[in-house]
């Protein structure tokens, strides 16, 4: 059984600004109608998945995700492996010390990288079904990431590049689904980037829409043929139902005004 962890939203808000969705949002979030939300996406999420939890601190509104606590490499052995978070901007460097003090009480090989290197984890850090790990830089983690992290885990990866800010983060336009599937944004990359994607997917890329992305439905959780996504057009549920998938919608408004949705709010472990 797949295993996640989630933070509850109890001291989320949106009170500084790191990225372009949180223009405009600073203190407009319901905290009653987020925490709802919240719950509903760990309900769902715990029917399919075990759910670990870690406490969430005060003053750190953005804890809530994560999935950029850091990245896990549940393959290695004899103990999984853990590299934390290297936050690009100061709001979000304090949660480095929470995460690292949770994976290392949980018996994980905790890594770093070098001193210097941003690295914003599993936002820009995740795995294909084949293996490979694709990272992402342009806005948060640094090119040079990719290299330190396939020394530390000794493994393969390849680099993306993401080129419009609101797509920030990888997880934001790209999400690996089973059998060496993909959901993807292509505007969010290159020209170079779209290419290395149709060389390693080909015809199992799911290209989604301007719309779709806006709607954070690249940023989905996926379990085994089941979807977890915020909300999907007509044309990329029908896409997904083709490829046998079942989707499940669930409203995280009060996090896109964060920059983040459901994808975000977890972290396989
Ligand atoms: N406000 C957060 C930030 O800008 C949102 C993070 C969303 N997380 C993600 N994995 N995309 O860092």
């Amino acid at each position: 059984m797949k295993r996640f962890l989630m933070c509850e939203p109890k001291f989320f808000e949106v009170s500084y600004v790191i990225n372009p969705w949180m223009e405009g949002s600073i203190g407009k979030v319901n905290k009653a109608l987020a925490r709802q939300q919240w719950e509903n996406l760990y309900n769902t999420l715990s029917k399919l998945a075990t759910v670990s939890l870690i406490e969430p601190v005060a003053g750190l509104p953005d804890m809530v995700f994560t999935a950029n606590a850091g990245l896990v490499q549940k393959r290695a052995i004899p103990k999984k492996q853990f590299i934390v978070s290297s936050f690009r901007y100061r709001e979000r460097q304090p949660e480095e010390k929470y995460f690292e003090e949770y994976f290392s009480s949980q018996g994980y090989a905790v890594q770093h990288l070098q001193q210097g290197t941003v690295f914003e984890g599993a936002g820009d850090a995740l795995f294909d079904t084949r293996g490979t790990l694709w990272v992402g830089s342009g806005f948060r983690s640094d090119p040079r990431a990719l290299p330190e992290i396939m020394t530390a885990l000794d493994i393969k990866a390849s680099a993306l590049e993401l080129i419009d800010p609101h797509w920030y983060h990888l997880d934001t336009a790209f999400c690996p689904l089973p059998e060496g599937q993909l959901i993807a944004y292509p505007k969010a990359f290159s020209e170079k980037s779209v290419e290395a994607l149709k060389q390693a997917f080909g015809k199992n890329i799911i290209w989604v829409s301007e719309p779709d992305a806006r709607n954070f439905a690249c940023n989905a959780v996926s379990v085994d043929q089941t979807i977890i996504l915020p909300k999907a057009s007509v044309e990329m549920k029908a896409a997904l139902v083709q490829r046998d998938f079942e989707v499940i919608e669930t409203e995280v408004s009060e996090f896109i005004k964060a920059g983040g949705a459901c994808k975000c709010l977890t972290l396989e472990i």
